[in-house]
This record gives structure tokens, sequence and C-alpha cells, in this order.
């Protein structure tokens, strides 16, 4: 791929942290309008992905339209993703993660000029991945998928892609991250990745990702593993959810506190954390997680999150 793109009379643009932030779109979208090009190749991860997203419609000020509900114009560069982590989906969602660093706030802008035109996977590209990277990347999937199962916007169409993700995801993690070079298992994540990106498009996410945001933006998680640090814990709150019951079943645990375990002893063996004591978290420190959580998608899911809820999740992960 590296030796495509070096081929090709392209400008480039690689100013892109792990968290892209609004600034980087604007700087990205002022490169692609000076130089007038015709089509965007975004080669990496989700944050690259999710970048050239929001560069792609080419307004002056990305931050206008970050976290405020203003809809993104319509006109846009055509996007052909090209992912070399197995972890986001963006590369088939109308969603960009993006963060302004100076408001400290991150969170997803969502549009239909954001849908890349094309998506090229090829599961060789990622396995150049850091082992953290494939853990945190995984985990992301299997994020996606469950909670688009669970949502409240749930749809019949996206359950079969969501119970395989979640599937492929739990049976091949720890494997490829304990064997980078096991090309079967890296093109099954591969897989994974592309039907949960499918999966939760249009039902969206809910309770993990609305509290990996205040996570990553306040202490540095990566997002997948800051997703991954809640999922068991609402898979145990959305036991009282019909739903998650039959996810779980269709999962083939025989109970939701099975899955949830199964969860904890996945995100062990990938070498993610399981709490939050490295951070040492006071009272005051619960108090902004908990208020930081409830972004929109918390109302996604299916069981209420209430401030009780949330003291409670992060008191234990303490
Ligand atoms: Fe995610």
């Amino acid at each position: 791929m590296y030796e495509i793109i070096n081929n090709i009379d392209a400008d480039r643009f690689s100013e892109v942290s792990a968290n892209p932030d609004v600034e980087e779109v604007n700087h990205c979208a002022k490169t692609i309008r000076k130089s007038g090009n015709d089509v965007i190749i975004a080669v990496g991860g989700g944050s690259v992905i999710d970048a050239a997203k929001a560069a792609s419609v080419t307004v002056n000020d990305i931050a206008k339209y970050h976290g405020t509900g203003r809809s993104v114009p319509e006109t846009h560069i055509p996007l052909i993703a090209v992912p070399t982590t197995s972890g986001t989906g963006s590369e088939v969602t109308n969603t960009s993660v993006l963060t302004n660093r100076r408001t400290g706030e991150k969170a997803p802008i969502v549009s239909d000029s954001f849908y890349p035109k094309l998506a090229l996977i090829d599961p060789m590209l990622t396995i150049s991945m850091p082992k953290s990277v494939t853990a945190s990347t995984g985990i992301d999937v299997l994020c996606h998928a469950v909670e688009s199962y669970w949502s409240r916007r749930h749809l019949p169409v996206c359950e079969p892609l969501a119970v395989k993700a979640a599937r492929l995801v739990l049976d091949h993690l720890a494997r490829v991250y304990e064997n980078p070079y096991d090309t079967d298992a890296r093109e099954r994540m591969s897989e994974a990745s592309l039907l949960a990106g499918l999966a939760f498009s249009l039902p969206k996410t809910t309770s993990s990702h609305a509290c990996s945001y205040p996570l990553t933006a306040l202490y540095g998680i990566p997002h997948g593993e800051a997703c991954g640090l809640t999922l068991d814990y609402f898979i145990k709150v959305n036991a009282k959810d019909e739903r998650t019951r039959n996810l779980s079943s269709e999962l083939g645990f025989s109970s939701v506190n099975e899955f949830a375990d199964a969860v904890v002893r996945l995100k062990k063996a990938v070498g993610l954390r399981t709490n939050l004591r490295d951070f040492t978290l006071s009272e005051k420190d619960i108090d902004e997680l908990v208020r930081k959580s409830h972004h929109p998608n918390m109302l996604n899911n299916p069981i209420e999150i209430t401030d009780e809820i949330l003291y409670d999740l992060y008191h234990k992960l303490r």
C-alpha cells in the first residue's frame, strides 16, 4: 500500500495526533483548499480517517460544528478510507470523533457528508500495529458490537452483524495479541471491525462510549481501552434488559455474569486496564467524571444510567 501511495502524485498531510484536534483538521482542510485536491486518501487508524472525514468538508473552522449540533455542509471532497488498524470501523461510518484541546471536549460530529466513498480493507496493513494498539482497537470493536445490539436505537438488520463481530473478537483478539503475525486472526479482526462499524453506524453507541470520552480527554486513556474499561460493568447493569440477555445467550454464555467475566478475562489477556488505580482519583475527580459521562449517547443505553450508577461505577474502578 505504501509503495502505491508513494507512486501517486499527491500532497501529503501527516500531522494527525492520536486524538485528532479541531485545529489539526482546520490545518488539513486549509492544505486541501490551497492545493485544490479532488480526492482524499486516508491511510491510518481511526484518528487519521476521522480527521480526513472532517477535513473533507473543507470548512474554515470545524470547531463551529463540534459539540454544537450544527449541521456540517453537504459539499465535500470524496474520501477513500484505508484502515491500518482493526478497530474503529470509521471507514464505514458517518462519524468523526474530534477533540478540542482548548475546551477539553472530546465528542463525535455526525454527518452523512462523512461517509467514505470507498473503504479498502487489507488485513495485512494491520500487522505492524503495536500490541497495545491491537488490544485497544480490538476491545473497541467489541464495544461497538455490544452497544449497537443493546442500543435503544437498535435495528434488526444490524443485530446479526453485531453478534458475528462480537463472536469474532471474543475468539480472535487474544490470539492476534499473542501472535501479531497470525494472518488468519488478523483477517478475522479486520472482518470484525468492518461488521461492527456497519452494526453501530445507525443504532449508535451507548454507555461505554459515553464514559470513554471524559476518560480519554481527562486521563489520556486510548479510546478503545477507555470504552472497554466500563463494558463489563454495563453488561451487568443492562442485565435487566431482555435484549442484553438475548445477546449474551446468542454469544453462547449461560448468563450475563458469565459474559461480563469473559470480557474481564479478555481485557487481562491483552494487557488492558481493568480499573483506574493508576490515576488515584479523588472524590472531586469522580464528580467531574460523572458529570462529563452524560454524553447524549448515554441516552441510547437500554437502562437509564443515573448519577448514582455512575458514582458506583467509578468508585468500583478507583
Ligand atoms: Fe469506538
